[in-house]
């Protein structure tokens, strides 16, 4: 399999008042062409700071402080900004956290749509509305609404809108940040299924990222967890769920409801995620973790190898 996105040893901190926020630390991971990574963790495990570091979106204060995220042969980390600027939308684009919500709201969805394109890409103006009323269609909206604004459509249409935006110059890989945030289940599902229909169609590679471990195996062919700004345990789908070995990925599979099994009787993970400001010393899970050993508060875990395409960071079992 061709990797389209390498990234090695990341690590990003946030510079504020209160100290270093260590929010990123020694992440590695690749996406594969054609593939559907699930990015999973709870809330400020470090999911979006990964994604803004490789795509070079981290404001002030966050700065990565290591690391490398290899496309194309070009690292976005140290390549020069107008090199990374051709990049995004062309080669690699996102749909944000609440995409919708930055729709503008005076302008067509359609002339928001042919206006990326005509920015990027020497195409005529013509050329960018036949492409952008195939968008449209693609992701379930019918072309001649490229004439209405963002506010006659319903929060699932629009979150479709953003990622007819997302694809608007066909860029090889999507990371979708949270995109279906805030929208009814049912809704929720709808997008969902867009996505993964145009990774079929449109040969993509899609990072997911999300909370929702379910939604995530049951459409990603792989998986990678992180907890407290560090990768946990990646692996494929099946192999994630069939023997997950790190603590916390079996602690999120216990708590999590199985549409298979009703008598399952989900128990959630005790405890809170340690502040990334000054995290504890040796494994970050080490508070929670019900196997916890004295070698887990000095030392930390380094990822290691369980078997093919399957990767943990944790001393059981190593
Ligand atoms: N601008 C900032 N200044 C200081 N700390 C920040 C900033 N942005 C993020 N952080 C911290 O970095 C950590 C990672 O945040 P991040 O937004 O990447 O988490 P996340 O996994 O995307 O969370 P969520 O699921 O809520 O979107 C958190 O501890 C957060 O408080
Ligand atoms: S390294 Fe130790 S504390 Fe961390 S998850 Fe593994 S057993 Fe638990
Ligand atoms: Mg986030």
């Amino acid at each position: 399999m061709d990797k389209v996105l390498v990234v090695e040893n990341l690590h990003t901190h946030f510079f504020t008042e209160n100290g270093v926020v260590e929010a990123v630390e020694d992440v590695s991971f690749h996406l594969e062409k054609g593939e559907m990574l699930g990015l999973i963790g709870e809330s400020g495990c470090g999911k979006t700071t990964v994604i803004q570091s490789i795509l070079r979106l981290l404001e002030y204060p966050g700065k990565v402080m290591k690391g490398k995220a290899v496309m194309n042969g070009i690292d976005l980390l140290h390549a020069p900004m107008d090199q990374i600027e051709k990049l995004r939308w062309k080669t690699i684009s996102v749909i944000p956290q609440s995409a919708m919500n930055a729709l503008n709201p005076v302008m067509t969805v359609g002339d928001q749509i042919v206006e990326a394109i005509l920015l990027h890409e020497e195409v005529t103006k013509d050329e960018a509305i036949k492409r952008t009323e195939y968008l449209l269609e693609i992701v379930g909206i019918p072309k001649q609404r490229r004439k209405s604004y963002p506010h006659e459509f319903s929060g699932g249409m629009k979150q479709r809108v953003a990622i007819a935006m997302a694809l608007a110059c066909q860029p090889q890989i999507v990371i979708s940040d949270e995109s279906t945030t805030g929208l009814d289940v049912l809704t929720q599902a709808q997008v969902i299924a867009v996505i993964k229909d145009l990774q079929k169609k449109m040969d993509l590679s899609i990072i997911l990222i999300s909370h929702d471990l379910p939604m995530v195996t049951a459409i990603c062919e792989r998986v990678a967890i992180m907890y407290a700004g560090k990768l946990v345990e990646w692996a494929t789908t099946q192999q994630l769920l069939n023997n997950p070995q790190h603590p916390y990925s079996q602690g999120l599979l216990a708590a999590t409801p199985d549409i298979n099994n009703l008598d399952k009787v989900c128990k959630s993970i005790p405890g809170t995620v340690p502040m990334l400001i000054d995290p504890p010393k040796g494994c970050r899970f080490q508070t929670r973790c019900p196997s916890v050993m004295d070698k887990c508060k000095q030392q930390v875990p380094v990822m290691r190898k369980v078997q093919e395409g399957h990767y943990v960071s944790c001393f059981l079992g190593g």
